[in-house]
């Protein structure tokens, strides 16, 4: 018999793989609509950049039981006891939250901070099952509970959770610990190379999850009727989709139900993940125009989960984007997860309200969420406003594309991104990276992504920002990853990085792809309320004359330019922006300032998305 020999390579992937699922588990949709109780507040911390707490002074781990490691609480024991460690409320940060904008001392911290949040907890039901959920930790998470390791997570903006064995939790006095540790890798995801600030931290909600012995882990419901038959408000539509059960023996009954329609059926769970389809009578489509939603109730006989859904297609045909069977042009903007005015991650729903309220000011039906996932307050409250939204994974600029764990950690982090917003109608574009150099190593890389977000969720459009290949007669869009997306997005700088605005003027484009194109990236930047002549860089009239040069070139664009989304909402924080009189830590291509202040340039694209509306009602 032929032996094979494993390669090391194999076996690493195999180690990785094994050890992420011994210790993340398989994540559970829609936490909000459960009962939870908040770990949320103020949390006591120990900064550690030399990893005291986790190793020893020889630099071995430390054992589970060793007083000295920080997982466990440091209380002496008595007296004499020999404990050179503790927690106390002199020192908390809040959760969640960086803790580079809570205190000078963190502002370009990397490494680790031990988190410890003391808590009592009395179950609902003996029987019931407990989880501990974060909404997500940058960048490496190890949880420990009342000093016993319950895992290990690493990606800097997807949820995960681990189950509480019953035996662990008290009633009482049960104290929770967090190793995090920000530090940047060559071999992670993103790597060393990022143009955003690396906030570090229990960035958001951490929550205690308590579910029957047998409840509904996800779930997903689409709209099936025929793209011809969609209208805004449509007499009969079909909808499928799947059920998924935690713990729950064959021929469990689960029952689907959206109340408003009087719509309900029940199917018997068989063992992997419940399909079902309904017929619904007078629906109303979930669109950027009516953000219509129906409660969805889905119950067994232990769990019942509500969620608020949006009913809606959204599909490629040509050189058309069709959302609900019409044609959609994407008036979009680019926006970081990130508060400018307070200097920190984005974290609350009013601060979601607040940066897509800005959005809305500029008259965009969509979002790009760059680069990366952002909290789920602000996915749900684009789906309420009816704002569109790119939702994109950290595959950004020089990944380790040769190295098949990183692979892997991408798509980890792709699964948790789809996962959690598989139900959400606002997000229509799956990206998996951004501006990744172009070689057969990456694009293959980039193409294994892209297979796997389809395999996960075929509902969806799929795209990356591409690169574009500039040469002064005409600048060609034939990045060899376009083969594989549905819609071809470039990222370009004319006029800030190359030439002068008026170089607009004359540039020619082509795309080799018969695909929607997006425009993912354009940008110049500006110091909010220095003004000066058009010529001059940092000036906000720079910036105005930019945008007025940008949009007369998009004018002229192939007839499947689909949608724009420029660089960027509003100025946001990067250790590579260091003019000391214009940057200072910042990078301004904001149409917005960090004060919120709009700049010239925000009006004149504000204008142009007038334009498109009003012609493309
Ligand atoms: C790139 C990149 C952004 C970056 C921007 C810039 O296109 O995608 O993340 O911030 O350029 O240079 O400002």
């Amino acid at each position: 018999m032929m032996q094979i020999k494993p390669t090391l390579a194999f076996l690493l992937i195999l180690f990785g793989l094994l050890s992420n699922q011994a210790n993340s588990q398989n994540l559970f949709t829609n936490v909000y609509g459960r009962q939870v109780t908040s770990l949320n507040g103020e949390w006591q911390y120990i900064i550690d950049p030399y990893e005291t707490g986790f190793f020893d002074y020889r630099f071995k781990e430390k054992g589970e039981r060793d007083p000295g490691a920080y997982w466990n609480s440091g209380v002496p024991w008595d007296k004499t006891a020999m404990i050179e460690h503790g927690y106390s409320d002199k020192q908390t940060l809040n959760v969640p939250g960086d803790w580079n904008s809570q205190d000078r001392v963190f502002l370009y911290y990397e490494g680790t901070v031990w988190y410890k949040k003391s808590f009592d907890y009395q179950k609902d039901a003996a029987t019931n099952r407990v989880f501990l959920y974060f909404g997500a930790v940058n960048y490496q998470a190890d949880v420990y509970l009342n000093g016993k390791k319950l895992g290990t997570h690493k990606g800097g903006f997807t949820p995960f959770q681990f189950e509480i064995d019953a035996g662990l939790l008290k009633e009482k006095d049960n104290f929770v610990v967090v190793k995090v540790d920000n530090k940047r890798h060559k071999d992670e995801v993103p790597t060393v190379n990022t143009d955003w600030w690396n906030y570090g931290g229990i960035t958001r909600d951490v929550l205690l999850v308590e579910t029957p012995e047998v409840f509904v882990e996800d779930y997903f419901i689409k709209l099936n009727s025929p793209t011809a038959s969609l209208k805004p408000s449509m007499k009969k539509a079909e909808i499928t989709g799947w059920v998924k059960l935690n713990g729950a023996k064959i021929g469990e009954p689960v029952t689907i139900e959206i109340p408003e329609l009087k719509a309900k059926t029940t199917i018997n769970y068989t063992g992997s993940v419940a399909s079902f389809s309904m017929n619904l009578k007078k629906v109303k489509l979930w669109s950027d125009n009516n953000p219509k939603r129906y409660e969805l109730v889905i119950s067994t006989s232990q769990d019942q989960l509500r969620d608020k859904i949006g009913l809606r297609k959204i599909e490629v045909s040509g050189k058309d984007i069709l959302l609900n069977g019409k044609s959609v042009f994407l008036r979009g903007i680019c926006m970081h997860e990130e508060y400018p005015v307070e200097m920190r991650r984005a974290t609350s729903k009013l601060d979601a309200l607040k940066l897509l309220g800005w959005a809305q000011d500029l008259n965009c039906n969509f979002v790009r969420l760059a680069h990366y996932p952002h909290n789920e307050h602000i996915v749900r409250a684009a789906d309420s406003l009816g704002m569109l939204l790119w939702s994109e994974i950290p595959v950004y600029w020089t990944i380790d594309f040769g190295n098949p764990e990183v692979l892997e950690k991408a798509k980890v982090q792709l699964n948790e991104m789809i996962t959690r917003d598989r139900n959400r109608p606002s997000i229509i574009v799956w990206s998996v990276g951004n501006e990744t150099p172009v070689s057969p190593t990456r694009t293959e890389f980039m193409k294994n992504l892209v297979l796997k977000a389809k395999e996960l969720d075929d509902s969806r459009l799929v795209s990356a920002a591409l690169e574009v290949h500039y040469n002064k007669d005409k600048n060609i869009i034939n990045d060899p990853l376009g083969a594989y997306t549905d819609i071809v997005s470039v990222n370009e700088y004319l006029g800030w990085y190359v030439g002068l605005p008026s170089y607009c003027q004359t540039a020619q484009w082509e795309t080799v792809y018969n695909k929607p194109l997006i425009f993912s990236e354009t940008g110049a930047g500006a110091k909010g309320g220095y003004l000066a002549d058009s010529l001059t860089r940092w000036s906000e009239e720079y910036q105005e004359w930019f945008y007025k040069e940008q949009v007369e070139m998009m004018k002229r664009m192939p007839e499947n330019y689909t949608g724009l989304t420029p660089w960027i909402l509003v100025d946001f924080r990067s250790p590579k922006r260091n003019n000391p009189t214009y940057q200072e830590g910042w990078n301004r291509k904001g149409l917005i300032d960090e004060k919120g202040n709009k700049k010239k340039a925000f009006f004149v694209l504000k204008r142009y998305y007038e334009e498109l509306e009003s012609n493309n009602p």
